[in-house]
């Protein structure tokens, strides 16, 4: 991690018309280098200018700790409707984001009942409003036709699953995905999609380790269905969930589609740890596939970075292997983990904020995600020179385990929403504020997250 930077003349930024409310004082990195700065927020919770701020505004000095956009996890499961509530709940999975960086979460559909009509996504909106600590972009499923335009009209996005996994019993048979292309191109949101052809599933093994659950779920079920995906329309705004290996990486690129990865397909091989807190779909991959794809993300070749956090209570974790329920709980610790990567200068701050916080939000259409004027001021204060450790007793989550048990993590000091803090000193100090947020591509603002960002 870079010392602190020489005091450089700032330059002259737009300025609202609204009335200053904060000025945050610290460093940050513009135009490639870690710089001091000061950050004007105003009342309605913007950032009204990044430089030398002179207004009699309450100022907070940082120090040298790092300001940072906030994160965006858009892939992450909370549990509800349907439960386990040992496993995650809306507010307990909001607040883990907070904690861990993340000022959006996008939903995940497969709960019980799925988010995939009318009834559900009343219920679903129920659930959210008033007891979320983090925004929330809901993705439902397009498995009920007549629902489409409803769910339209409403949802942040659709994820269609193309194999079985947690809650999904079926997916869609090949053939009948050029009709289910064209049925989502029309509705111009974002389309996740789990990205595994259960025809290329190895049935014959009756998994007992992680290395083993490779082998049944293996990569080349991954490449049969990207390769799906690549022969989609090219309006439909196509992403990749939970990419985990660097010929998907090639060929999403080649393709022009986004996708993801995430920490633990990043950090952990299947031979990580032998039982079923390191079950997970897709698998995690062998230790030369899984250092491919981390050299990959370092190069800042993957566009995004989300959490899939999956959690399950441990004690359904703890049955034989082959019954466990696959995931891992992620969205608390997984900006965490990746900072404490910068710290110890395995990776880039600029690779990781595109990544974590710029790319995730153009995508889906947020105001965030990059310390710029007229942005929402989600914002983190990091102090790089403070690590601790992962506990999994300690999270949040009531799950209560993690597989990055004993990692060393960096965590947000401070994080702020609309310019109120949420985070102070490492705790949660927020109230129920989170709201359900749809995509709203700002004119002129590139959105593809392959795009370079500025
Ligand atoms: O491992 C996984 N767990 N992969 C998924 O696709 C779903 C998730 C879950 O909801 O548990
Ligand atoms: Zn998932």
């Amino acid at each position: 991690m870079p010392g602190p930077a020489r005091r450089r003349k700032a330059e002259a930024v737009p300025r609202s018309s609204a009335s200053t409310a904060l000025v945050l004082a610290g460093r940050a990195l513009l135009r490639g280098r870690l710089q001091p700065v000061e950050i004007a927020i105003d009342d309605t919770g913007r950032i009204q200018s990044i430089g030398k701020v002179r207004s009699g505004a309450p100022r907070h000095d940082v120090g040298d700790a790092v300001i940072l956009p906030a994160a965006v996890d858009m892939h992450v499961h909370l549990r509800e409707p349907g439960g386990p509530a040992e496993a995650e709940t809306i507010p307990t999975g909001t607040v883990g984001a907070a904690l861990g960086g993340v000022s959006l979460v996008g939903v995940m559909p497969n709960t019980r009942p799925p988010l995939s009509d009318t009834e559900s996504w009343q219920d679903k909106v129920r659930l959210v409003e008033g007891r979320a600590a983090v925004d929330v972009l809901l993705f439902a499923t397009p498995t009920v036709p007549r629902a489409l335009p409803f769910l339209a009209r409403r949802a942040g996005g659709f994820k269609v699953y193309l194999a079985p996994t947690t809650g999904i019993e079926e997916s869609p048979a090949s053939s009948e995905l050029p009709a289910l292309w064209d049925r989502l191109a029309e509705l111009r949101l974002p389309v996740s999609v789990h990205a595994e052809d259960p025809t290329r599933f190895v049935t014959s093994l009756r998994p007992s380790s992680p290395a083993q659950w490779n082998g049944h779920r293996p990569v080349a079920a991954e490449k049969a269905a990207l390769d799906a995906m690549a022969r989609a329309p090219k309006l439909l705004r196509l992403h990749a969930a939970h990419v985990t290996t660097v010929a998907g990486v090639r060929s999403l690129k080649a393709a022009g589609l986004s996708f993801e990865a995430t920490a633990h397909h990043l950090l952990l091989s299947d031979r990580s740890g032998t039982d079923a807190r390191f079950k997970v779909n897709p698998p995690l991959r062998s230790e030369p596939e899984r250092s491919e794809l981390w050299e990959a993300f370092r190069r800042g070749e993957v566009p995004i970075l989300a959490s899939d956090h999956a959690p399950h209570p441990g004690s359904a974790k703890e049955v034989p292997f082959d019954r466990a329920p696959s995931g891992v709980p992620g969205v608390e610790t997984g900006l965490p983990l990746l900072l404490a990567k910068v710290r110890s200068g395995d990776l880039d701050l600029e690779v990781l904020l595109s990544a974590a916080c710029d790319r995730p939000a153009r995508w889906l259409g947020q105001p965030l995600g990059r310390l710029a004027p007229g942005h929402r001021a989600n914002l983190l204060v990091v102090d790089f020179t403070k690590r601790s450790k992962v506990e999994g007793r300690s999270l949040r989550s009531p799950c209560g385990w993690s597989p990055f048990e004993g990692w060393e993590v960096v965590r947000p000091r401070e994080h702020y929403r609309d310019g109120q803090r949420i985070v102070e000193a490492g705790e949660y100090v927020g109230g129920p504020v989170g709201r359900v947020v749809r995509p709203d591509y700002a004119p002129g603002e590139p959105t593809d997250p392959l795009l370079p960002t500025g």
